[in-house]
């Protein structure tokens, strides 16, 4: 029979991992409850066209990473509509989408909202690069997220977290892309500039041109990087609005002492962006290296049908934050209260029943289900990291006891049955 197997570029998280996963999840709850946001949680499918048109058609996500869903009598509809499903490549044109049906502007001016989950590109699995990857992200939407401070939190919040997880090496690099206008006059700027030396870039770098020249800019190839290195696009194609907004934007970045590298080559590859982008990558990582990123969209609330509200987010990639602190989160070790051990067959019953009353009073208990000789269900106990053991044979039963071993002392005496619930009550409290 064929051996199943996981698709490619998706990653069981075993138990033995889930540990740590919470530990970055709670970190990241508390972190995220100190600057006030919320968490949302929305499908984790949505209609494909939200995601081409918030993050452009032209955009390699939406272009060559969309997984789409299909059953047979949904290509049929599909055929008709051309409507259909794929999975969230990220969560930024979800949680507008929500904002904007659940009319969030009405009931807040500004909507500080996170998410963390899964989420789905078809890219060519690498290291750091997955299918099915999660995400802690985040989006401050609403009349009121206009101000260059919230531009400077989002960015303090995303290296705060990044602190917080033991991501030592992260260095940020932001950059303005402007207004929509603005961004269209680089656009001009880029074509003028790029257009007698279309020849040296690289042939995906020749169909960008037509498609989305900005993507240039942030091309790894090496003759497109040199060409790129000899553009100086200077900011005059910036409006003196846009270039005073980012000088708050890094005013107050300087205010908090945060370190940044103003970067030009920094285009982000999502087309909604306006104004500050922002991109975190760790040295730790090689070629698939930021742990995160983000910026201003101004633009998008309107674009899928909401008012004109402003708004600006990021999202960290978990895996990678796993990559980079390799170790370093810290993981409280897990431990068991209780083990529960039968001497003998006979008293596995009433192990059981046992084992029932410390689990009510609050205590994490197990027990040896499979049985075998009182070493080997001590070894397994010593396992699972247990601080008491409770151990009933023939002996105890008769004297209506139960031996308890404390497994940190090693210390074991003989307590009357009536007085256990007093003393784990006891134990629990002192824990
Ligand atoms: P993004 O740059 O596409 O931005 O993704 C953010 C982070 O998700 C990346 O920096 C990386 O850590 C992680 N990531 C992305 N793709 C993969 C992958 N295939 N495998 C592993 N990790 C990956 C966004 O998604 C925007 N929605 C961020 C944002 C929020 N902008 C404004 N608000």
């Amino acid at each position: 029979m064929k051996k199943l197997s996981i698709p490619r570029g998706t990653n069981d998280i075993l138990p033995e991992d889930i540990p740590l996963w919470n530990n970055i999840e709670n970190i990241a709850r508390q972190t995220l409850k100190l600057y006030g946001y919320r968490e949302i949680r929305t499908p984790i499918f949505e209609e494909t066209e939200l995601f081409a048109r918030s993050m452009g058609q032209t955009s390699d996500v939406v272009q060559k990473q969309m997984l789409t869903l299909q059953s047979q009598k949904q290509a049929e509809v599909d055929e008709a509509q051309s409507a259909g499903y794929a999975l969230r490549p990220e969560g930024t044109a979800a949680v507008v989408r929500s904002y904007v049906e659940n009319d969030l502007d009405k009931k807040e001016s500004l909507s500080k909202l996170f998410y963390i989950g899964p989420m789905f590109r078809g890219e060519r699995p690498q290291k750091g690069r997955l299918r099915q990857f999660h995400q802690i992200g985040v989006e401050a939407i609403g009349p009121g997220s206009g101000s260059p401070l919230l531009d400077a939190e989002v960015i303090a919040l995303s290296m705060h977290l990044l602190r917080a997880f033991g991501a030592n090496n992260a260095r940020l690099k932001i950059n303005t892309l402007g207004t929509p206008e603005n961004k269209k006059a680089l656009f001009g700027l880029l074509k003028d500039r790029l257009a007698p030396r279309l020849n040296e870039l690289c042939p995906e770098c020749q169909q960008r041109y037509e498609r989305n020249v900005l993507r240039v800019l942030d091309c790894k190839n090496p003759s497109c990087k040199a060409v790129v290195a000899q553009l100086k696009l200077g900011y005059d194609w910036l409006s003196e609005d846009s270039k005073k907004y980012f000088n708050a934007v890094k005013k107050a970045l300087d205010g908090l002492n945060i370190v940044y590298q103003e970067d030009q080559t920094l285009v982000r590859g999502l087309d909604y962006y306006t104004h500050t982008v922002f991109e975190i990558a760790d040295s730790s990582l090689g070629s698939q290296d930021a742990v995160g990123a983000g910026g201003r969209y101004n633009n998008l609330v309107a674009e899928l049908g909401g008012p004109a509200i402003d708004a600006v987010g990021f999202a960290l990639g978990i895996e990678r934050i796993i990559l980079a602190t390799q170790g370093r989160v810290q993981v409280p070790a897990e431990a068991l209260d209780v083990f529960v051990i039968a001497m003998d067959e006979a008293y596995a019953v009433e192990a059981f029943r046992l084992l029932n009353d410390f689990r009510r009073l609050g205590l994490s208990a197990d027990m040896g289900f499979q049985g075998g000789s009182v070493k080997s269900q001590m070894r397994l106990a010593n396992k699972l990291g247990t601080h008491y053991v409770v151990i009933i044979g023939e002996e105890e039963v008769k004297k209506k006891e139960i031996a308890l071993k404390d497994m940190r002392s090693g210390s074991q005496e003989n307590i009357p049955v009536s007085s256990i619930n007093e003393r784990f009550k006891a134990i629990k409290e002192g824990r």
